[in-house]
């Protein structure tokens, strides 16, 4: 593992966004990874950027997301469909039979886990996988207890996680208890793992991750046997390092 110590939020998306571009530049027909949530928008948007400025293309790109909840409909807006679209793959060149995301609506999920898998495998399988963390260590919506050996399934999420999740929906009630997600196996099979954090609430987790004991409790320690994982944070999740 390594880990990059920057100053803050926006230092934290352009050093991701130029690991980004740097991969698309050496392959332009490169595998990528993709996570949601608040962490990767910054990154996004300089993606973004890039792509308008810089001509940075996305035309040979693949993309394989990270998770998906279950019953959430590609339109509805609090789906990871709805986010990657709205916040990387409309303003970029990806084509769209090159995109990948979980199908939560699918009507049989483990036919539709089993057949993620499969995908991921005929592309190639992911050359740069970018990740967030929960405040629980989770990656993916892999939760603490999930076996290392595991692969796209469907979970439940913890309460924690759905709890952290509820700012972005009108209610907790609403928010669902189930998702499909890549397993840490399928996670790390990537070539190269970018693992994102920024902000004090994210400090223990991080600091378990890189420097406590290799736990099933803690999903992202798995990272510390991936033989090229950078962590690109911010001080104030460095602040327990
Ligand atoms: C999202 C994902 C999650 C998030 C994590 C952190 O696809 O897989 O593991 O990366 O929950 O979320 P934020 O960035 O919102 O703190």
């Amino acid at each position: 593992m390594i880990v990059l110590v920057v100053r803050n939020y926006e230092e934290v998306s352009l050093e991701a966004a130029l690991k980004v571009a740097e991969t698309i530049r050496s392959k332009p027909d490169a595998v990528l990874g993709f996570a949601t949530g608040s962490t990767p928008i910054g990154c996004y948007r300089e993606l973004i950027r890039m792509h308008r400025m810089e001509g940075l293309s996305f035309s040979k790109v693949s993309t394989f997301n990270l998770d998906e909840y279950v019953g959430l409909s590609p339109d509805h807006p609090q789906s990871y469909h709805y986010y990657m679209f709205q916040n990387l793959f409309n303003p970029v060149d990806v084509k769209r039979d090159n995109i990948h995301i979980p199908n939560g609506v699918a009507e049989d999920l483990e036919e539709e886990c089993r057949r993620y898998e499969d995908s991921i495998k005929q592309a190639g399988g992911i050359d740069l996988q970018l990740l967030g963390i929960g405040r629980n260590g989770h990656i993916g919506f892999n939760e603490p207890g999930s076996p290392f050996d595991s692969r796209t399934r469907v979970v439940k999420l913890s309460e924690q996680t759905r709890m952290d999740n509820a700012r972005f929906f009108k209610s907790l009630g609403e928010v669902p208890t189930h998702a499909i997600t890549m397993g840490i196996a399928t996670i790390m099979e990537a070539k190269r793992i970018i693992l994102l954090a920024s902000g004090e609430a994210k400090a223990e987790a991080v600091s378990k991750a890189i420097k406590g004991p290799k736990t099933i409790m803690v999903p992202a320690s798995a990272l510390q046997d991936h033989p090229d994982c950078l962590f690109i944070i911010d001080k104030k999740a460095a602040s327990l390092l």
